[in-house]
């Protein structure tokens, strides 16, 4: 079984739904694990409930972030993941780690890159920009990680129209449940190699 590490820091939605799709069969690969860059936050909840390994590794407790991205890199590495895919995560990735899993890193934009996208666009201020920008789609994004916030390959997009009425938190909720379907589809399409990133 291919192995798969979840990087998240926040909810873990996406993490959640990346569980039950190895779980029920529509991503045949088994979440081995999963690092956040913060302690006390839902996603560890839901890794221990869901009983998945975790490792809250923290930028702020190393003096350097080359120490960090070791860090990272031996956890992932302990696990024997193949795969590590980014939900929510919102550190940016060190070059060990993706030197070591070059094509390998994706991550879920939750708007069409390269719109909305780069340093501190996330969360709301995603969906307030888009409504702002009177955009008249949205959608989310799977993409290669690389060294800059939401720049690498695109790999999948889809689409869902912005209503009138929306609001972000109505638009946030549509584009929310768009990422449950589609993240496990493609992952298992990227892992089984039906999608190429090299
Ligand atoms: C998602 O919207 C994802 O696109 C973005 O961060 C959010 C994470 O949500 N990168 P959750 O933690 O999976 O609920």
């Amino acid at each position: 079984m291919i192995k798969v590490a979840v990087l998240a820091s926040g909810e873990g939605s996406n993490f959640e739904a990346l569980v039950r799709a190895s779980r029920n069969g529509a991503l045949d690969a088994e979440i081995c694990g999963l690092i956040t860059n913060r302690t006390q936050i839902p996603a560890l909840d839901k890794a221990e409930r869901l009983g998945i390994p975790a490792a809250a590794i923290t930028p702020k407790t190393f003096s350097q972030r080359a120490e960090w991205d070791a860090a990272v890199l031996k956890a992932l590495q302990a696990w024997g993941a193949e795969w590590v895919v980014l939900a929510g995560f919102l550190t940016l990735i060190g070059p060990k780690v993706l030197e070591a899993f070059s094509g390998r890193v994706v991550n879920i934009h939750p708007a069409l890159l390269p719109d909305f996208g780069g340093e501190g666009m996330y969360g709301r201020r995603v969906h307030e920009a888009v409504i702002a920008a009177g955009a008249k789609k949205s959608g989310i994004t799977i993409h290669l990680v690389s060294a800059e916030y939401d720049r690498g390959r695109i790999l999948a997009q889809v689409s869902v129209a912005v209503e009138s009425h929306d609001t972000a938190a109505s638009l946030a909720a549509r584009v929310r449940d768009l990422e449950h379907k589609h993240y496990p589809r493609v992952l298992n399409d990227l892992v089984h190699g039906r999608i190429i990133t090299d």
